[in-house]
């Protein structure tokens, strides 16, 4: 019963949305902004505009961003993504098929020069660097299905690989979009039913998609549930390993133990052929449902596929509590050392995320940072520039702090997470606690010249 009238977590402390649309222009700084880094940091996240929710998921997307240049933070500025839905279109009785009728509130995505807010049921919607909308990307009227709010940009071929899925036929698509931002390939992958797919991954010769036990339930949803997805004892699990390139028939199932996996941190192959995955693994989620008052745990876990295997070898990297996994990215698909993470204990509702965490994989050593009263997000890893190491650079992530109940955006060395922060930018607002974000660099004056 106390559930039922106790708020839920997504409406407590800085989990709850804020009401205003702010901009603030040189913003004060405690240390020294790196004179390299020039650019948009931007997250988005759900800010239920009318106040509540009826899932931590489902609040209105929105978008906060600090613009930086020569050490400097030149604006803060948080904007709703303009969705038909935040515009008042009416919810009709198809709306979870319509790839126009969505919220647009999980990650940020750049590529081709576009700026795209993502959420896994919609098309990409493009914003400005400044976060205003501009309208949904369907690449030319070529994507029919969703985008997952997880693309992954090759570094080889700065192609963006992503996949949408759907509850009703074809559950899964696969979807390539070139350097110049044209999609250009689409294969369905054949899955025995609709499952809730929230990320995959990519290595340099390879997709793997993860088909688990998380599925759709249509009684659920014809009876109005607006998260209509519950684990199944019997689906089992499996990773779907497809050659780049190659079409359904050259797909390869891996059959895994049963679980949830939220976040890839990052796959990879080794010399002999065998493909290695780093995610942030749920021996089960949503047993019952979604909960008002509790979220599942991850742990940081390696499966790992030796050439012909047909099961996957799983390793626990780390038994603590984590989530938002991230490397930087330059990585993608390639063999990485340091993934950074937020650790969580206790409940959502009290303050979950303690830790930022940073994984020396090689080394076995993990580095900490621990916050007492403040709260952080996720954090971001920025290179100190194109040719620096694979830790060499910066994290950023939104802080809040509990007294003064505003947030930073906090910068600190990569290679010193525990330190004094490099930086730190005064926001004049908080920034409630989202999901994903992205640094996205300026791009040479020539360029914005020659665009012109
Ligand atoms: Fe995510």
């Amino acid at each position: 019963m106390q559930d039922r009238v106790e708020p839920p977590f997504w409406m407590l402390g800085n989990f709850a949305p804020v009401t205003e649309e702010t901009t603030a222009y040189d913003l004060p700084v405690e240390g020294a902004i790196p004179p390299e880094l020039s650019g948009l940091y931007v997250r988005n996240g759900a800010n239920p505009r009318h106040g509540q929710s009826s899932h931590w998921f489902l609040g209105d997307g929105m978008l906060h961003g600090v613009a930086i240049e020569s050490g400097k933070a030149k604006w803060y500025r948080n904007r709703y993504v303009r969705t038909p839905i935040f515009e008042g279109a009416p919810r009709h009785p198809l709306a979870g098929l319509d790839i126009r009728y969505a919220l647009s509130n999980t990650s940020v995505v750049a590529h081709a020069s576009r700026i795209m807010a993502l959420v896994e049921n919609a098309l990409p919607m493009e914003i400005s660097r400044d976060l205003e909308t501009r309208g949904f990307n369907d690449f030319g009227g070529r994507l029919a299905t969703p985008c997952t709010a997880h693309p992954k940009i090759c570094p080889a071929t700065g192609e963006m690989h992503f996949f949408g899925y759907r509850v009703i036929p074809p559950y899964l698509t696969y979807h390539v979009a070139d350097a110049a931002g044209a999609l250009v390939r689409s294969v369905e992958i054949p899955v025995k039913a609709a499952t809730m797919i929230h990320d995959f991954a990519l290595t340099a010769r390879h997709t793997i998609f993860m088909d688990l036990p998380m599925v759709f339930d249509m009684p659920t949803a014809m009876a109005g549930s607006t998260m209509p997805f519950h684990w199944s004892e019997s689906y089992g699990a499996r990773l779907g390993v497809l050659p780049r390139g190659g079409g359904a028939q050259s797909l390869r199932w891996i059959d895994i133990e049963p679980c949830f996996v939220y976040h890839v941190a990052n796959a990879f192959e080794e010399d002999d052929g065998t493909i290695v995955l780093d995610v942030a693994r749920y021996d089960e989620h949503w047993r019952d449902g979604p909960k008002r008052n509790a979220f599942d745990t991850a742990s940081l876990t390696r499966w790992r596929i030796p050439p012909g295997a047909t099961r996957a070898e799983e390793t626990r990297i780390d038994d603590r509590s984590i989530e938002f996994p991230r490397i930087d990215e330059r990585r993608t698909g390639v063999p990485h050392n340091a993934v950074y993470a937020l650790a969580t204990e206790g409940s959502l509702a009290d303050g979950v995320f303690t830790e930022l965490l940073k994984y020396d994989l090689k080394c076995g050593r993990v580095d900490a940072r621990r916050f007492v009263s403040e709260l952080p997000s996720e954090f971001t890893m920025v290179p100190a520039s194109e040719a620096a190491g694979e830790e060499e650079g910066w994290l950023m992530g939104y802080v809040y702090d509990r007294a003064s109940a505003t947030s930073d955006l906090v910068i600190l060395d990569a290679s010193d997470i525990g330190g004094k922060p490099v930086a730190r930018i005064r926001l004049p607002v908080r920034v409630p606690q989202g999901f994903h974000g992205t640094w996205i660099a300026s791009e040479p004056r020539e360029c914005d010249a020659a665009a012109h």
